[in-house]
Formats: C-alpha cells, sequence, structure tokens
C-alpha cells in the first residue's frame, strides 16, 4: 500500500498533532480519563491508550462505556484538570462531547460516522475528517494505535492489538477476508516485527492446536448456526462428512488436514448451511487470511487474532470489560484462565441467542428492512453480536438491512447491518438511524455498515415504519 493518498497525509498529519498534543500534557504533569467503548475494538483502543500513558509515567484512569450516554455522564464528574481521552467512541457525538466536558480539553480519537458540531477544546482524529473510510480501513484501535506509535516508537508492539481491533469490528472485508487500507499498515509493522503471521487457509479458531471439532465448534467469526458452541455437533458434522478426526490416539487438528481433506470439508459446511436455508454468500467467508500473533502460546486463546478479539468481545459484552482491557494491555496468568472462562460460557449464550434468532416466528419483513426481535430473550449486551453473527451468513439478504432489536431497562437496543450491495450503492446506515432514531425520541449513530440505536420502549412499530420510510427514500436518490 503506499501513503500518497492526500487523505492519508492529512489523518496523519492529525496523529502527529495528538500525540504531539499527549506528550506536551504528560511533560507538565497532567493526568488522563481514558474512556473506550466496550466491545472488542473499543477495549483494544482503551488498553493501546493504557499502555501509551503508562510507558510516559503518566496518571491515567482507564473506563470502558457501552453508550455514549454513560460516557457523557462520566466526562460530567469529571474531577480537577484530569484530561479526557476518548477511543473508539464519541466521533458521532460531537456537540453531547463538548458540552459535557464545557472548556476541558477532550481528545476523541474515533473512526465512526463524525456526527455534530465539536467546540474549539475538541482535538478529534478521525479518518472519515479525510475522506478515508473509517468503516472499513482502520479501527478505533488502530487510530489510537497510530498515535501511540507516533508518540514512542516502542509502542508498536502494540500493532497485533490494533489488528484485534480491526477484526473484532469486522474490517476484514477485502479479497480473501484480508485487512486493507490503513490497517494493512498496521498489519505490517506486526509482521516485520515478528509479532504477526499471515497465512490462508480455513478461518477455524485454533488451526494448529486444537481437536478439529473443538476447533469448529469455537469458531464464532464466522458464526456456524447449530455448529458454533456446540462440540458434539461439529463431531457429528465433520464425522458425517466422512472426516478422519483422529490419527491413532492424536486428535487431528486442521493444520493436518490435506488439501483435498479441506475441500471435502468446506464443500460439507456449505451444504450443511444449505439444509438450513443459508444465502451461498456465506462461502466466502469460511477461508481467507487468519492472522496469528506469534507471542502467544499456541494453546491459548490469543493465539489467533479472530479468537483473541471474540474474548475481549465476551469481557465486554458480559460486563467484565476491565478483564479484556488487562489482557489486551498484556496481563496474562490466572486473569487469562478467567477470559478464556468468559469467552466459553458466552460462546454458549451465544449459541442459544442464535437459535433463537433464527426461529421463522422471530423474523419480521418489512419492504426494506428485516426485522429480528430478541424482545426480552436476548440480552441486550449480546445483541449488537448477534446481528454482526446474522450479518454475517447473510440473513439481511442483498436488497435489505437487518435489525436486531433487545429489550434494555426501559429502551429498546437496535443493532442494524447492511449488506455491501447496498453500501455500494451509497446507504449509510449511520446517518440513516440517527435520523429514524431522533424521530422517535431516541438517539443512534455508527457506520455505514454497522449503526446502532436506543429507542423508548413505546416507539417500536413507529421506529421501524420511520427506517423502511427513510430507506426507501434513500433507494429512490
Ligand atoms: O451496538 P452495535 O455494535 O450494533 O453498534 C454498531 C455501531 O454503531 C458501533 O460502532 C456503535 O458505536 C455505533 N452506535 C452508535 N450509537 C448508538 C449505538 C451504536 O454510534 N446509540
Ligand atoms: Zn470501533
Amino acid at each position: 500500500m503506499t501513503l500518497d493518498r492526500i487523505g492519508y497525509h492529512g489523518f496523519l498529519g492529525d496523529v502527529e498533532h495528538a500525540s504531539e498534543g499527549i506528550l506536551s500534557l504528560i511533560s507538565k504533569g497532567k493526568s488522563f480519563l481514558v474512556i473506550c467503548h466496550n466491545d472488542a475494538d473499543g477495549l483494544s483502543s482503551g488498553a493501546i491508550a493504557s499502555v501509551m500513558l503508562l510507558r510516559e509515567g503518566a496518571g491515567f484512569v482507564t473506563r470502558s462505556v457501552k453508550s455514549i450516554d454513560e460516557a457523557v455522564a462520566f466526562l460530567k464528574m469529571l474531577p480537577g484538570e484530569v484530561i479526557p481521552i476518548l477511543t473508539d467512541i464519541g466521533g458521532g457525538y460531537l456537540g453531547e462531547v463538548s458540552e459535557a466536558v464545557r472548556d476541558r480539553p477532550v481528545f476523541i480519537f474515533d473512526h465512526h460516522e463524525p456526527m455534530g458540531s465539536p467546540g474549539n477544546n475538541v482535538l478529534h482524529v478521525n479518518p472519515h475528517l479525510h475522506g478515508v473510510n473509517g468503516a472499513m480501513e482502520i479501527s478505533g484501535a488502530g487510530v489510537v494505535y497510530l498515535i501511540a506509535r507516533s508518540l514512542n516508537e516502542e509502542n508498536v508492539k502494540l500493532s497485533p492489538i490494533a489488528v484485534v481491533g480491526a477484526l473484532g469490528d469486522l474490517q476484514d472485508r477485502s479479497d480473501k477476508r484480508g485487512l486493507h487500507g490503513l490497517n494493512d499498515l498496521i498489519v505490517r509493522d506486526a509482521v516485520d516485527k515478528g509479532l504477526m503471521n499471515v497465512e490462508e487457509d480455513l478461518l477455524f479458531y485454533g488451526r494448529s492446536h486444537k481437536p478439529l471439532h473443538i476447533a469448529l465448534a469455537s469458531t464464532m467469526n464466522p458464526f456456524i448456526v447449530g455448529i458454533s458452541g456446540n462440540e458434539a455437533q461439529a463431531y457429528s458434522l465433520l464425522t458425517g462428512i466422512g472426516i478422519k478426526v483422529k490419527d491413532d490416539d492424536r486428535w487431528r487438528v486442521l493444520a493436518d488436514l490435506t488439501e483435498d481433506e479441506k475441500k471435502l470439508l468446506y464443500n460439507g459446511i456449505m451444504k450443511y448451511l444449505a439444509s438450513l436455508g443459508l444465502p451461498p454468500s456465506m462461502a466466502k467467508e469460511l477461508v481467507g487470511k487468519v492472522y496469528e500473533l506469534t507471542k502467544e502460546e499456541p494453546w491459548t486463546y490469543l493465539r489467533d487474532a479472530r479468537e483473541f478479539a471474540s474474548l475481549l468481545n465476551a469481557c465486554g459484552k458480559t460486563g467484565r470489560d476491565w478483564i479484556g482491557i488487562a489482557i489486551a494491555m498484556g496481563c496474562r496468568g490466572s486473569l487469562l484462565e478467567e477470559a478464556q472462562m468468559i469467552l466459553e460460557e458466552y460462546r454458549r449464550k451465544m449459541a442459544e441467542a442464535m437459535t433463537y434468532a433464527m426461529r421463522e416466528e422471530n423474523r419480521q419483513e418489512l419492504k426494506h428492512i428485516v426485522v429480528i426481535d430478541g424482545g426480552d430473550v436476548i440480552d441486550d449486551l449480546m445483541i449488537s453480536s448477534v446481528a454482526s453473527m446474522l450479518s454475517s451468513i447473510g440473513i439481511h439478504g442483498e436488497e435489505r438491512i437487518l435489525l436486531a432489536l433487545a429489550h434494555s431497562e426501559d429502551s429498546i437496543k437496535v443493532s442494524a447491518r447492511a449488506p455491501k450491495s447496498l453500501i455500494d450503492r451509497g446507504i449509510n446506515l449511520g446517518k440513516l438511524i440517527s435520523k429514524a432514531s431522533a424521530l422517535v425520541g431516541g438517539r443512534g449513530g455508527g457506520h455505514d455498515v454497522a449503526a446502532g440505536a436506543s429507542i423508548p420502549k413505546t416507539k417500536k412499530t413507529l421506529f421501524l415504519l420511520e427506517m423502511d420510510r427513510i430507506m426507501e427514500e434513500e433507494i429512490g436518490k
């Protein structure tokens, strides 16, 4: 990749400016509050910011939040002269953030579609400000990584975490499920430092060490309905296809399979998915670039960057965000054991949620949207992952967007996903959902491909109709 695109120059100029700003505040003895989003990319971004500050000897506290409202509440309570740094959140709510901090300087390092007007006190680093697509080319963790690396070359060691963040945000959408654009630059940093290995293969987690059926059941990206989270089913699928799972007493791993066996496995899974009525578009999800963290022990859930992202996501979405941040910062030992147990439990819960979401009676179709209503059954903290997985198996088809809903205390959490075909036609979910949710007294935003909102419980039907109407208008354009 070349760096001669004008947008890259402008963006990297902002990166440098931000790193100088932070360094200058550190030298003045300032302390910081890092506020990050609680998904895999958010926790990765918070961890990178934390290590960056730790390395310079700065005082800081890191908090993760599940929504912008929570972030604003923290900002309003900030003591003394603490400087807030928002990572992977805030870019879509510039007005709210400016207002909450009043005259205090605030850093926003984000890749969400910018919305609202920032005050002069906001230093906002965001690829979108330079025409670089933040949904596809760089994650929140990637933005913070570039700032950290500009601040201190030692931070190049954090490059694998930025790759984990990008995969957590499903940015592996170029050819062969690869990362591209600025993400590719970060992958190169990691490979050059011997921290990462990139190979093409079937994308099952743990290709070099997990018994085949466990690798299949562990894989959550892509999510194979009925198989992910269910080892017994994975075992029957493999033996049904005719794949030998053992060599004498030793369990075989993916790396042991011949090319012919891999093809057999691939075709077998495709047949299985077709029997569930899932579209063939999922075929391309199963094979692609595997990003392996070479310094992680092979038997851990951190060796494959996609599984690392699943682990962080599980920590964030089950309220144990701090464990995820600590792991991404480099803590291991008993904390890693705990995080791995969290992921296992999360996988089981996800398998249940996906089974529920796949039932016909929980699905509703309007002209431009497919609605999956998780009601009180699917945890609102899990609905975002459910939406991503449903989208990865193509539940919305090529012409509609997906809206997945779950009840939260007094509101409904909405997670929206769009197929690539609609993005190519100019649909920007973040903007649409921001408009529709505001019309019903809610709040929303995000990227072209993935966005979310929170709406009042009583306004569900109205919101869905508004989304359908706004989609009709947009498609008409
Ligand atoms: O929650 P979910 O993962 O579905 O959100 C998709 C994207 O939309 C995320 O990047 C999130 O930050 C953004 N979002 C937002 N405002 C909301 C909810 C989600 O900007 N109220
Ligand atoms: Zn993100």
